[in-house]
């Protein structure tokens, strides 16, 4: 399996400590000084900075991408704090074989600050989603979902910090579903078998 990030990694180091019946190899991001590199590099893995700027479009950038995954014997891409959408490119060369997760409960509050998107609408619950990729913006066939409480005297801090231990709990276990051909996508509902 192979990572997309572009910040922190806290769901990539998840994805390596807590991987069963998988193994992480590579973490590929768009940004120079993302701490996910430096945790992929020291567990060991291929830990690569692909500039989109040195890109002529997005075509390009994700051929180089896919290229690298492709090189390690990726099987599955999964994106961990990618702050790019991800586009056809990628998506035909990893067909059904892009995940992502999102600190939302899906289809509400997709995009940017799920967290700060789910206090300010108010809700009694958020938590979060791993999902297939499609073409949209947090669209694509949900697979595993947690879900918290909203407490009264939550700020944006203290709810993301709930929603992330689920988060780290639920996509490795995802992943497994995965790895062990689990996962049964009927349209756009995925049976776990
Ligand atoms: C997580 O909240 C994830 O759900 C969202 O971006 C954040 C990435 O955090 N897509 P990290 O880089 O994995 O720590």
């Amino acid at each position: 399996m192979g990572v997309l990030a572009s910040g922190r990694g806290s769901n990539l180091e998840a994805l390596i400590t807590r991987a069963r019946g998988y193994r992480v190899v590579a973490a590929v991001s768009d940004r120079a000084g993302a701490y996910a590199l430096t945790r992929a590099a020291n567990h060991g893995l291929t830990a690569v900075h692909i500039d989109p700027a040195a890109f002529s479009g997005r075509p390009a950038y994700e051929t180089a991408a896919a290229d690298v995954l492709d090189g390690c014997g990726v099987d599955l891409v999964c994106l961990a704090g990618y702050m790019r959408l991800v586009g056809e490119t990628l998506l035909a060369r990893f067909p059904n074989r892009v995940m992502n997760i999102h600190p939302a409960l899906l289809p509400a509050f997709p995009g940017l600050h799920g967290q700060r998107q789910a206090l300010e609408y108010g809700v009694r619950y958020a938590g979060c989603t791993v999902h297939f990729v499609d073409g949209g913006m947090d669209t694509g066939p949900v697979i595993l979902q947690a879900v918290v409480p909203v407490l009264d005297d939550d700020t944006e801090d203290t709810l993301s910090s709930r929603i992330l231990v689920e988060e780290h709990r639920i996509y490795p276990e995802a992943v497994a579903l995965f790895a062990r051909q689990r996962l049964l996508m009927e349209g756009r509902r995925v049976r776990i078998c």
